[in-house]
């Protein structure tokens, strides 16, 4: 049997992870990796005039974006979230949408130079229906980068994931996980010109390192 995503119940999850993850004081940043200015930078994106950050969650990445001069829209599905960072960034030129991520890529056809996640709604939807959807929002040439832990071996396909604890109310949601050639296998099935998935290794030895993957449309 396959995921059975209830986008109700991952949005009562997400504003509960909104309601700690926000931090008033955080300042922007960009970082693909989960230990901060390790790792390569926003030049993976190419040179944008326009981002989408899917599942952009705090805003930092973007609100880094749009004080650079990118028209930088996040779509998030938490409307906590979503109001947490209109509130905090209102005024940097970025745009924060509350939607799930394949609605809202179906329902607006605006197309963007880059489309990214970091840790964010790339590792939590179904690349088969998430992929060929970024492909078709993307300009000829346009880029699509996302980060997120690396599978752990054996485990592919969608993990179970409980939030915050294991007594209480089942709160739970999906991730993605698979090893690099079967993301790059993905992609290019979905239409991406060129496929490039890595595992960038952590800063100390032994720690969890950062997948991090990078596809180009035609
Ligand atoms: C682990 S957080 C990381 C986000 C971001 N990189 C940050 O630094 O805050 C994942 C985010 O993805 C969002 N998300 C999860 N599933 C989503 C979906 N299907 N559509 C849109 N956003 C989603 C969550 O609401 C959450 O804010």
């Amino acid at each position: 049997m396959s995921a059975q995503h209830d986008i109700a119940a991952e949005t009562e999850l997400w504003d509960t992870y909104a309601a700690s993850a926000f931090k008033d004081d955080a300042e922007p940043s960009f970082c693909w990796s989960q230990y901060a200015g390790h790792g390569p930078g926003p030049e993976l994106l190419g040179d944008p005039r326009s981002v989408l950050e899917v599942g952009c969650g705090t805003g930092r990445a973007l609100v880094y974006l749009a004080q650079r001069g990118v028209a930088a829209r996040g779509v998030d599905l938490s409307p906590v979230m979503v109001r947490k960072t209109t509130t905090r960034w209102g005024g940097t030129g970025a745009e924060f949408v509350c939607s799930e991520v394949l609605r809202y890529l179906s329902e607006n056809e605006e197309t963007y130079d880059a489309v990214y996640s970091m840790f964010g709604a790339a590792w939590f939807t179904d690349p088969s229906s998430l992929f060929p959807l970024v492909r078709q929002r993307l300009e000829p040439g346009g880029v699509f980068v996302f980060s997120q832990p690396p599978a752990i071996p054996g485990a592919y396909g969608p993990q179970g994931m409980y939030k915050g604890g294991f007594a209480g109310k089942a709160m739970f949601t999906y991730r993605y996980s698979y090893r690099p050639a079967v993301w790059e296998r993905l992609l290019t099935r979905a239409g991406f010109l060129t496929a490039d998935a890595q595992v960038l290794d952590a800063p100390h030895p032994g720690h969890i390192g950062t997948l991090l993957v990078r596809a180009v449309a035609p």
